[in-house]
Formats: C-alpha cells, structure tokens, sequence
C-alpha cells in the first residue's frame, strides 16, 4: 500500500525524528535480521508504538480520513436511533488524529478526545482548526493520557456526564481482558444515565478465516522515503494478536536499512466475548453491526465488528 503525499513534517515528528536517529542509526541492519525490542511487556510495548514512534502508524490513520466521514454519518444516525440529542457530549476514547471527534464536533456534537499520543493529538488539534468555522468546533477540547486511567484524568479535568462514548477502529485489547473489563467500568462513573457505548473492532472470528501474515506500505517524511513492514501472527491459544512494525529507510544507494522494530500485540475479541467485558463491567448489551456506514447487521464473517451498549436505566 503506497500512500501519495503524505508528508509528517510538524515539528513535533521532525524533533522525535532525530531524536530516534540519534539512538538508532547507529549500524546497517539487512532486511533480514531481526531486532529484538529490548522492551517487555503490553504497557511498554504500547509506550514504544502509540507514544514513542506514532509516525509510523500516521499514515493509517491519515489515508482514513474519508472513511470516517462516512462512519460519523453511521454514527450520527445510531445516534438518532437511540435517542441522542444533537448538543450530546461524546468522548472519543483513544481518537488518534481526531478523524471522528473533528466531524462530530462539526455535526453539532460536544466533543471531547483523548489518546495517549501527543502526535496523534497535535494532528487532531491541528484538523479542529483547520475545519473550524469559528463557532462549534470551539467546543472540542483534546487531552493525553493512558486509556486505562481515562475515568481518573477526566475526572480530574471536570469532563463527566458523558451522553455516548466512542471507541473507534480497534483502540481496545492492548493490555487483554481483564484491563479492558476494568476500563469499561470505570468508564461508567463518566457518564449520564442512558449513556450510549459504541465499540468498533476487528471481528475475532472473521480475522483468524482470512489471516494475512504481513502488510506493506511506503510513506515520506523529512524529505525522505520509508518503508513499513508489519508482520502479523495469531496466537491461537489466547486470541492475541502478535505483531511487528518494522521502519526501513530508503539509502542514497537504494539499499533498505532497517531502523526500529516494534513488537505489539492486540487482544482480538468474538462479539460473544467483548459482549461479556462489556457486561460485567455493568453496561445492558443492546447490538451489533458490521459496519458503520451502512449499519448492516453482524455476521460471523464481517470484518468489522461495532457493539451498541448503554447504561442500564
Ligand atoms: C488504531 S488507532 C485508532 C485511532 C482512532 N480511534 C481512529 O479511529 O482513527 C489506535 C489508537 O489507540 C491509541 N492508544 C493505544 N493505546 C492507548 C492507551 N493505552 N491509552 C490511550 N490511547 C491509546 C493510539 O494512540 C491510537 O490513537
């Protein structure tokens, strides 16, 4: 996957970027040797990626751009399903460059996002701006923190009574169950009665029939081209996602050097397991669709899996 035009030239990425190459361009590393991340464990291994080298996964989430306006059309009708008033207040949980939160706040919805890159947050700053007609998008505010610790942070920061909570393109399942089970019921002291819970992720079931080992794509920055490599392996005895980023950069002599390697791994959920989380964690399962836009109901083989759950009242 090639993305034209994609330039992650801020000062926040070019400062970070030397940073990194002061560190790890130290020795030619052929494409087929391994680095082993010195790292361990789900909470460094999510520092590494989300906080340390979000550039990475930039142009991802760059190129969705326009798939989620048309996830914030599915949203909003969702939203009118269940009886969400317009001037609702939405936390977008894990909002990476603000692709939801920024149209929603467009759509007339008070709009709170919160991640754990400062990156991904600079850019969704920068998106509120560059879409504000001066008068809704005032209303979006943005703060860093670790998900797990959002009820706390936003406590803390005045922000509660939230009417729905969005968690958008597998932003759970980092640190496996039982955390996301915590999160989800520490979320609820967050939210007003009735509060709407949408939950988008990879459907577990559908993942493991159409696995496919390893991705590729090549992006720009700082006046030079890269290469991503992400190589994917399925644990099947706990339904853990194993994956590893690798950054190549491209040398004057054509030569790929190889200049970071991330291991993550991702808890991938069956809707009856994210179902169960999310009940015992105290929220009423209401549904599940496949996918957004056209809100087409859940099968086995959809891809895509976002689960509606509210508040008991
Ligand atoms: C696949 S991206 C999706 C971002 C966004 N929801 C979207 O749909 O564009 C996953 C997001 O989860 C965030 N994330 C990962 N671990 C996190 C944590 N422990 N706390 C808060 N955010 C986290 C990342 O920074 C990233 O923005």
């Amino acid at each position: 996957m090639s993305i034209p035009g994609f330039k992650g030239e801020t000062s926040v990425y070019q400062n970070h970027y030397y940073y990194e190459q002061n560190r790890v361009f130290r020795t030619f590393v052929p494409n087929e040797i391994k680095i082993k991340c010195t790292c361990s464990g789900a909470q460094n291994r999510t520092n590494k990626l989300y906080f340390e080298h979000p550039e990475i996964i930039l142009p991802i989430l760059e190129s969705r751009k326009e798939k989620a306006l048309r996830d914030v059309e599915g949203l909003c009708r969702l939203f009118a399903k269940f009886g969400v008033p317009r001037e609702a207040k939405i936390l977008d949980l894990s909002c990476g460059i603000g692709r939801h939160s920024v149209p929603l706040s467009q759509a007339g919805y008070q709009v709170v996002g919160y991640d754990l890159s400062p990156l991904f947050l600079e850019r969704a700053k920068e998106l509120a701006k560059q879409k504000d007609g001066g008068s809704k998008l005032n209303k979006i505010r943005f703060y860093q923190g670790d998900s797990r610790h959002a009820a706390r942070v936003l406590f803390g920061k005045g922000e509660t009574a939230f009417d729905v909570i969005i968690s958008m393109s597998a932003s759970i399942g980092y640190f496996g169950e039982e955390e996301d089970l915590r999160m989800f019921k520490e979320l609820l002291s967050l939210v007003s009665p009735k509060c709407m819970l949408v939950i988008e992720t990879d459907n577990r079931d559908q993942l493991f029939r159409t696995f496919n080992p390893s991705e590729y794509y090549t992006m720009i920055f700082a006046g030079n081209e890269f290469e991503v490599h992400r190589i994917f392996r399925l644990n099947i005895e706990n339904s853990f996602m194993e994956e590893e980023w690798k950054l190549y950069k491209k040398m004057q002599d054509n030569r790929m050097k190889l200049m970071y390697s991330l291991p993550t791994t991702l808890r991938v959920y069956s809707l009856h397991e994210l179902k169960k989380i999310i009940e015992t964690a105290g929220w009423s399962y209401r549904e599940a669709y496949s996918i957004l836009d056209t809100l087409k109901s859940f099968t086995f083989k959809s891809d895509g899996m976002i689960l509606i759950a509210q508040r008991p009242f």
